[in-house]
């Protein structure tokens, strides 16, 4: 009665689609190792990789894990590893992979009782204790796997979207602090409707590249005249990054999340290498320390 899962990072906004698009990475994640425990309610039994609480009220994971109890009024427990492999606050969905992870191991264990959509719905309590805003567009993808669109969040309704099978990602994560809930005071509140025009055709069009495997609409598409432009002040030599990404031949570039990390989309696994290694050598002459990943979608 144990299981060991992967728990993949995640990319939400993907340039176009802020705070409803998200897509999770096939091979870049932590590892959570769940089982049945002897006493009532989430406990975390071993965390490694990262400073993080073991009280489960302060822990994304027990707070998720407990909300999905709570709602199934199960009177046992589980007790949870959490092996972190992704940073918080490095804007791929640190925090979502704990909460999904959870409550996809607990599903499993109970003979899945719920359906992805409920999963999302106790993963996003845990998003509420990491950010403030309970937001589903980095733990949707990391349930259903693959790309997700959230239409609605409350009431919760999660479209799952193609993903294209030589669509692969690239991201580097530069070693500086964002934290969500500031780079989301910056944001104006209201923007106008010629903004909304490009943004939303920008959107349509980028559902429908990835249904066609279009990867030229892919790239016209990715683009962000809104949120971007306001939050990339934030992360030192991004333009040079977008700029280099481009080059090496990227479909597209823009900001992971609420930053700092960067991502960029490319046909082909040989093409997001030299992407990924244009972006970080940009991050090099600026002598800023980070991480990159590649990996499939
Ligand atoms: N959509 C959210 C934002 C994701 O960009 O603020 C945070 O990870």
């Amino acid at each position: 009665d144990e299981i060991k899962i992967f728990c993949p990072a995640t990319i939400a906004n993907i340039s176009c689609g802020f705070d409803v698009l998200g897509l999770a990475l096939g091979t870049v994640g932590d590892v959570m190792v769940i089982r049945r425990g002897n006493s009532p309610g989430i406990r975390i039994t071993r965390i490694t990789g990262q400073e993080i609480p073991m009280d489960a009220d302060k822990n994304v994971a027990g707070v998720a894990g407990m909300a999905m109890l709570k709602e199934l009024e199960y009177q046992g427990g589980f007790e949870v590893e959490i092996h972190k492999k992704i940073k918080a606050g490095s804007g791929i969905g640190s925090s979502a992979a704990s909460a999904s992870g959870v409550v996809w191991g607990i599903n499993h264990l109970l003979g899945n009782p719920c359906s992805e959509e409920q999963l999302v719905r106790f993963a996003m309590e845990g998003e509420k204790l990491a950010s403030g805003t309970p937001h589903a567009d980095n733990v949707a993808p990391a349930i259903y796997g693959g790309i997700t669109l959230v239409r609605s969040s409350d009431p919760l309704d999660v479209v799952r979207i193609h993903a294209p099978a030589e669509l692969f990602a690239s991201v580097v994560h530069p070693q500086i602090e964002i934290k969500t809930s500031d780079s989301r005071k910056i944001l104006r509140t209201s923007i106008s409707l010629a903004d909304g025009i490009r943004q939303w055709g920008n959107l349509g069009a980028l559902i429908a590249g990835l249904f066609r495997e279009d990867y030229d609409l892919i790239g016209r598409s990715l683009e962000d005249h809104i949120v971007e432009p306001i939050r990339s002040i934030l992360i030192p030599g991004f333009d040079e990054i977008k700029r280099a990404a481009i080059a090496a031949g990227a479909l597209g570039c823009g900001i992971s999340g609420s930053g700092p990390s960067i991502f960029a989309l490319s046909k082909g696994r040989e093409t997001a290498v030299k992407v990924s290694e244009s972006m970080s050598r940009v991050l090099t002459g600026i002598d800023l320390e980070h991480d990159t990943y590649v990996s499939e979608i």
